[in-house]
């Protein structure tokens, strides 16, 4: 999606001047031999060694130079990728593409990138926290900085469980999320399936929601109440409102802040072709 503006005079120049350059042997040459690492004193067993420090550099002033406000995201996203790799992974819900695996922890109102580690199989850089499985260590690990400052994480149900909601709620931290019904500890709901109803399960510090509109929802809360809220959409059999649970709207408000990240990677995306995957990891434009 497009959005068009009219140009600039200084963008015009900038656009000539990044023209002249790509014309440039040296620039070229550059591109070709562009490389993150010194081959002599990496690590050879690990799998970023490519572009282990480089990455770390950035990152680390990724978090060094935004302080979130209260939302946090946390979501996959996929470098395509159809080259060799170790650790080239698929993503199902994201059609998927096969390419290099990132979990994503974004400021939801502005879509900053605040952390992101790479996925490289049993070697993935994570702190394994008991209890709490791989996706809550992703989860602890991403948020350790962010801990007992009032943060609110939205997540999928694929971190989503009420051990770690709990965990992050003695922690300071608020969770919200799509959750498999069948999770640990989880409430049971009745089996009733009327168009547009809730179901609520509280108990004093978690909700719980299954949301019956085209398909089932569950969604497990630590901050938001009970109750429905109003979308906005206007119902054309009654006139009235359509109405929601506080907790789905407000999930499908914020969980969308890493594909919108994702937006702009693949913006840049189509722009440069590489035969190297860390080459791509690294310079996107
Ligand atoms: C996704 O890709 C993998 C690897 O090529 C394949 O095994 C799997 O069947 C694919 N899944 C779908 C839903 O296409
Ligand atoms: C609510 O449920 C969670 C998860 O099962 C549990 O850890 C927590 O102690 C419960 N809180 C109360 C007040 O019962």
């Amino acid at each position: 999606m497009v959005k068009w503006a009219p140009t600039s005079i200084p963008e015009m120049y900038t656009f000539l001047a990044s023209v002249l350059l790509m014309g440039m042997d040296c620039l070229l040459i550059l591109l070709r031999c562009l490389h993150f690492a010194n081959n002599t004193t990496e690590m050879f067993n690990d799998p970023l060694k490519k572009i282990r420090k480089v990455f770390s550099a950035l990152t680390s002033s990724f978090r060094r130079n935004f302080l979130p406000y209260r939302d946090l995201c946390l979501d996959e996203s996929l470098m395509k990728w159809k080259g060799r790799l170790a650790f080239r992974q698929f993503i199902p819900s994201k059609r998927n593409r096969s390419g290099v695996k990132f979990f994503v922890l974004c400021d939801v109102l502005t879509g900053y990138v605040q952390d992101m580690i790479i996925y490289s199989g049993s070697t993935t850089d994570i702190q394994h926290y008991q209890g709490l499985g791989i996706s809550g260590s992703v989860v602890m690990t991403l948020l350790a900085p962010y801990l007992s400052k009032g943060h609110v994480l939205y997540v999928d149900n694929w971190y989503s469980s009420p051990t770690l909601f709990q965990h992050l709620l003695s922690l300071g931290t608020g969770a919200c999320g799509t959750v498999r019904p069948n999770r640990k500890e989880m409430p049971t709901f009745t089996k009733k399936k009327t168009k547009r109803e809730a179901d609520f399960r509280e108990n004093g510090s978690q909700l719980a929601v299954k949301w019956h509109d085209k398909r089932d929802v569950h969604v497990l809360t630590t901050v938001h109440p009970t109750g429905m809220a109003a979308t906005g959409k206007i119902d054309h059999i009654t006139g009235q409102q359509k109405m929601k649970p506080v907790c789905v709207l407000e999930y499908n408000r914020k969980n969308g802040a890493v594909d919108k990240a994702d937006m702009m990677t693949g913006f840049l995306e189509c722009t440069r072709k590489s035969t190297k995957w860390y080459k791509k990891v690294l310079s996107p434009a």
